[in-house]
């Protein structure tokens, strides 16, 4: 039996792809700060799947909380078959005025915590020649986005670095992916301060199962780089043809209100 360990499990993207897991026989670590949420979903999943769930309500955005993730799992011989860094969030709003504690925080769960748990359990995985990583950028990671300039970029780093830890540990026989989803049905928009923002307003917005069914199987296939929905595909692609000033005029406008 295998186990995955998820952070930010307890909505959105991050439930869902414990709840693919779970589906799948695996057992779960499931990471997030609201502890009381984690322990509804840990009755709920073994009751149902039949499976163990371990639960560490944290905040992620505290110095050293992927070590003392990894400590806890470590101490309790918990072995990690599949890392999904996947807590996150965004703001919105114009640099000069946006909350430097918020942006702050981000940096930390985005990237930081995100890099120090890969580390961690990278060289577990490497010692057993087995073992999946899958982190959880954006579309956002492709270009520059004003209005939302921080968390763009945090994205940018995550599908970067995915990229390039996949290259180094693919002779291991370990893989990285990099999940990009574009806007999605969970609670991002909310804690992102979204508001009326255009990005959100299509009627197609695919659901957070819809998402993690699709990063589960990219997972299951090492691919590096897994862009959901065909449209963000099509758009990844444009972008590689398209003057940098005018992509980001676009993504302006679409994030615009
Ligand atoms: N939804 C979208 O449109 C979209 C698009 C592209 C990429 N993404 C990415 O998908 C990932 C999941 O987001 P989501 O859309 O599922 O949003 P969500 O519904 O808001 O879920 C975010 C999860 O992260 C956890 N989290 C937030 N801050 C945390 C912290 N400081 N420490 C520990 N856990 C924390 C939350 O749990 P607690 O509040 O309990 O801590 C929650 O479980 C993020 O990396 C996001 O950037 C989302």
């Amino acid at each position: 039996m295998k186990t995955a360990l998820i952070t930010g499990a307890s909505n959105g993207i991050g439930l869902a792809l414990a709840k693919v897991h779970a589906s799948k026989g695996d057992n779960l670590v499931l990471v997030a700060r609201n502890k009381s949420k984690l322990d509804e979903i840990k009755l709920e999943f073994e009751k149902n799947y039949k499976i163990l769930v371990y639960v560490i309500g944290i905040d992620l955005s505290i110095k050293n909380a992927a070590q003392l993730v990894y400590d806890e799992t470590t101490r309790n011989n918990i072995q990690i078959d599949y890392l999904i860094n996947n807590a996150g969030f965004g703001d919105y709003g114009m640099f000069c005025e946006t909350n430097w504690d918020k942006e702050s925080q981000m940096i930390d769960l985005n990237i930081t915590a995100l890099t120090n748990f890969t580390k961690l359990y990278l060289k577990d995985m490497i010692k057993r020649k087995q073992g999946k990583i899958m982190n959880v950028a954006s579309t956002a990671a492709f270009q520059s986005g004003p209005l939302m300039a921080v968390y763009f970029a945090t994205k940018a780093y995550v599908l970067s670095f995915s990229e390039a830890v996949d290259s180094e540990v693919r002779a291991f026989g370990i893989s990285v992916t990099a999940l990009c989803p574009g806007a999605t049905e969970s609670g991002f928009k909310e804690n992102a301060a979204m508001g009326e923002s255009k990005l959100f307003k299509s009627k197609s917005i695919p659901s957070s199962q819809h998402v993690a069914e699709f990063g589960y199987k990219a997972m299951m296939k090492d691919k590096t780089v897994a862009i959901h929905g065909l449209m963000n595909l099509i758009m990844v692609h444009a972008i590689r043809f398209t003057p940098r000033a005018l992509v980001v005029k676009i993504t302006r406008s679409l994030l615009n209100k």
